[in-house]
């Protein structure tokens, strides 16, 4: 992992919330934490004593946001507009899912800025109105659209895909970001559980409709196409296993943030999967998977607990424009060039749980999601 202690010249450690807020508690954190404080010293000694790499993810960010930016300048505290400083994307055009709030909206609207032509994606079309004007108000000369996608509906799925090939738009990025967590057990309108249905089998079937798209626009213009998957380092928490292989969609032994886990490891052995196959095909087309970073959100809001208690430290998490830097990073930055198959975090690869690397797992999944999205 990249994280590197970044020191300022009095040895106290940079970039940190903590130092800005509480100046003398971090001086005695950041002396007593200092030889941990790498990744690259933290992780190897966390797989030694426990022998798992379960919680990799977590200490990543946990040193990511305590320590601030690694080598390549950038880091937990990174905004989107910092980590995307400088590139010109016009001329590339974007697809956004769950475009109209959160993250995503933040993700579009640095797009924009950057020059690209932005396809927020959702299922609220008032949403998406309002999101698309916050973004020409502030800057005018953005080119955002918005278009209806509802992710839990394969139906809507192959809607859109049919209504962008319609409007015969090329695809340069397409930025996997909708999502939902911890909602009590539901179906979609497709049978299927709601949170895996949203967050990985919904964006499989829009990618694979989508490729051709992305590889053609690739080919003709030369330059990369990339899929960017918004996972989160919540997918360490899944069921055993990784996957409930055979009771995907059984309400007995479903656990609401056990589930949220399943779907993003999904998305973590999407990606992985996808960048294999692309690689096998020699497609100009990369493949990612991220944690964004603990954002206080709307994607809280069935946790009751848990999103109180998001707010309450609302001020040691990340802002939304910090949120949507590692979806940008990705999606844009010339350091990304010919990465693929990588999971990202406070725009650095890491290292994900041992589930979401074992490309058994990757492939079974693959398989059970073409037939799952074929029905
Ligand atoms: N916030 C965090 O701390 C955090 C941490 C790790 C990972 N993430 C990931 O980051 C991504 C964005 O989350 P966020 O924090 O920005 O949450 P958010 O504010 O709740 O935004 C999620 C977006 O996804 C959309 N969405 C939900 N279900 C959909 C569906 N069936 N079809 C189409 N769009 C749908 C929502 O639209 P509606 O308004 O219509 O519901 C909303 O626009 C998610 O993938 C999440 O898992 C977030």
């Amino acid at each position: 992992m990249k994280f590197e202690l970044q020191l300022s010249q009095s040895g106290i450690l940079e970039n940190s919330r903590i130092k800005f807020y509480f100046p003398k508690l971090w001086l005695h954190l950041s002396q007593l934490l200092a030889p941990a404080a790498n990744s690259n010293y933290a992780i190897p000694v966390w797989k030694a004593t426990t022998g798992s790499t379960k919680f990799c993810g977590g200490i990543d960010a946990a040193m990511g946001w305590l320590w601030g930016k690694s080598s390549n300048g950038f880091g937990a505290s990174t905004t989107a507009e910092e980590a995307t400083e400088g590139i010109d994307a016009s001329g590339l055009t974007a697809v956004v899912t769950g475009a109209f709030k959160g993250i995503g909206v933040h993700t579009a609207r640095t797009l924009a800025k950057r020059g690209a032509h932005v396809i927020m994606a959702g299922r609220n079309l008032t949403d998406g109105a309002a999101a698309r004007q916050g973004i020409l108000n502030d800057i005018p000369e953005a080119k955002v659209e918005v278009m209806e996608l509802d992710l839990a509906s394969f139906d809507s799925v192959r809607a859109f895909a049919k209504e962008y090939s319609r409007k015969d738009l090329p695809l340069n990025i397409l930025i996997n970001n909708a999502g939902v967590m911890g909602n009590p057990f539901t179906l979609s309108k497709d049978g299927i559980e709601l949170q895996f249905a949203t967050n990985h089998l919904g964006h499989f079937l829009l990618t694979n409709l989508l490729l051709d798209n992305l590889k053609t626009t690739a080919q003709s213009s030369g330059v990369e196409g990339r899929i960017v998957n918004v996972s989160s380092m919540a997918h360490a928490w899944t069921y055993s296993g990784g996957i409930r292989w055979g009771k995907l969609n059984e309400e007995k032994g479903y656990q609401a943030m056990k589930a949220y886990g399943q779907s993003k490891v999904a998305n973590i052995c999407h990606a992985k999967e996808l960048a294999r196959r692309l690689k096998e095909e020699k497609a100009n087309v990369t493949a990612n998977s991220l944690h964004p970073g603990g954002i206080s959100t709307d994607l809280q809001r069935h946790m009751n607990v848990l999103g109180a208690a998001m707010r309450l430290v609302g001020l040691f998490m990340k802002t939304v424009p910090q949120g949507a830097a590692t979806a940008c990073y990705v999606a844009l930055h010339p350091n990304v060039k010919g990465v693929s198959g990588e999971y990202f975090n406070n725009c650095n690869i890491a290292q994900p749980s041992s589930n979401a690397m074992n490309s058994e797992i990757a492939k079974r999944l693959w398989d059970v999601s073409v037939e799952m999205t074929s029905k």
